[in-house]
């Protein structure tokens, strides 16, 4: 960021602020409320119409708010070990208690991911009670310009006039669902005050398939069946759910932020199961049964036909030679399936890349270039798996940045 003297002579006053959060998603409405639980003065700016889109839509309307299971181990990004300093500080915990003390009511879908029971809207509510608690201010519909630095500070103009603030908090989120007010104002801030970008591209995403691989399942549409993804070391075991235009569901998406296009995917269709022994067992046990049926014990009877149609020979278990029932327990346990792309930052839930972490703090969140700025939440370069992770991200590093700022 250019160190650009403020016009002061000829422009008009601006407003002192002490903190300036941009973004009033998760990360900076959390970032907010802690600097004005210091006494601090705090304007949050957002150009949306509303405060919390991404909260509002989360969870299927019940926000997957946190999860009890977080580690470092669940979080992406070129510097593993970025996340732990604020992760330790802030705890799903901690976050839960403030969702009890609020009087929500939640429960535990599956592992370790709590949901609201209620709705969405009761995170984002209690987020503004605690801001309006402590004397923040939040504005909307307010258009930002790129920031100044200037002595003692940053200077800012925007649709509602300029504002000068001692810290400012960059939370303008990643850049999926641009529909829902993302974009890439962050890393604009960012590189203009001499910060690295990792690359970004869409994660928690369906994948798209084409050609034949495409038209071998476009009539699947809907079948949902359990898998166990793999890619590139990382394994993960859910359902998948087959799509007009290729495939998703949880372990898909959990999958999709490991794979990039040319990366092989391993779907193992018989998750959990020595493929080979059990398909022995079928053998001894039902020699007449033709292979589809027997598979449709484990999964969609449609799938099962499909795969018996395209991918597997079809008979009586008892015609199947020892390498032949070899060559088919491979197949269930690497189904191969190449696919083409993602269904991009339309669908995505999380952003990968951004923010460079090796020029921001790990414990303050501040940047190591300009002092009094902070980056936090999913602008930086950390994005967590399916389940709660995200938002416990995002609200660790507010919490991180917010204590300070
Ligand atoms: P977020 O994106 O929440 O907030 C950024 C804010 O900055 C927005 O309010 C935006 O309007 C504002 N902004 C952007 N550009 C601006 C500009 N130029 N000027 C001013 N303001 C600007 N995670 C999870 O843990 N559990 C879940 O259940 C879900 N579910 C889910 C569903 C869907 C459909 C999506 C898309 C995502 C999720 N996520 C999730 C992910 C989670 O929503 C996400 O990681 C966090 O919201 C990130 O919080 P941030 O505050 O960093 O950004």
């Amino acid at each position: 960021m250019s160190v650009v003297p403020a016009p002061a002579s000829t422009a008009p006053p601006s407003t002192e602020w002490d903190v300036i959060v941009l973004g009033a998603g998760a990360a900076g409405l959390m970032a907010a409320i802690a600097a004005g639980q210091r006494g601090r003065r705090v304007l949050v700016l957002d150009h949306a119409n509303k405060v919390g889109k991404k909260i509002l839509m989360s969870g299927g309307g019940h926000c997957n708010f946190t999860n009890t299971g977080t580690s470092p181990a669940q979080y992406l990004s070129n510097n593993p070990h970025f996340a732990k300093s604020a992760l330790a500080r802030y705890l799903p915990q901690d976050f839960i208690d403030l969702v009890d003390r609020h009087g929500i009511a939640w429960h535990e879908k599956e592992l370790g991911q709590l949901f609201c029971d209620g709705s969405s809207k009761q995170i984002v509510q209690l987020l503004l009670d605690e801001a309006d608690a402590v004397g923040v201010k939040v504005r909307t519909h307010c258009r930002v310009e790129l920031p100044r630095k200037v002595d003692g500070g940053f200077l800012l103009a925007t649709s509602a006039g300029r504002v000068h603030c001692a810290s400012l908090v960059v939370a303008t989120g990643g850049l999926s669902i641009p529909t829902m007010g993302a974009t890439g104002f962050g890393y604009e801030i960012a590189t203009a005050s001499g910060h690295s970008l990792v690359p970004t591209r869409a994660g928690l995403v369906p994948l798209t398939l084409s050609g034949k691989h495409q038209e071998r399942l476009a009539e699947l549409s809907g079948v949902a069946l359990d898998v166990e993804a793999g890619c590139n070391g990382a394994f993960f075991r859910n359902r998948m759910l087959v799509t007009h235009r290729g495939i998703s569901g949880p372990a898909i998406l959990q999958i999709s932020s490991y794979w990039q296009p040319g990366d092989d995917l391993r779907l193992d269709l018989l998750p959990g199961r020595d493929a080979l022994a059990w398909l022995q067992a079928q053998q001894a046990e039902r020699p007449g049964t033709e292979l589809k049926n027997v598979l449709a014990e484990l999964m969609p009877r449609r799938f099962a036909q499909r795969l018996c149609e395209v991918w597997l020979p079809n008979r009586p278990m008892k015609q199947y030679t020892p390498p032949q029932l070899q060559d088919t327990a491979a197949l269930l346990q690497a189904w191969p399936l190449v696919a083409s792309g993602t269904e991009g930052y339309r669908t995505a839930e999380v952003t990968l890349g951004g923010v460079d972490t090796a020029e921001v703090s790990s414990r303050t969140l501040e940047s190591k270039r300009v002092p009094g700025l902070y980056f936090v939440g999913e602008v930086l370069d950390v994005t967590g798996w399916l389940g709660g992770y995200n938002f416990q991200w995002a609200w660790a590093s507010g919490m991180a940045a917010g204590s300070v700022a």
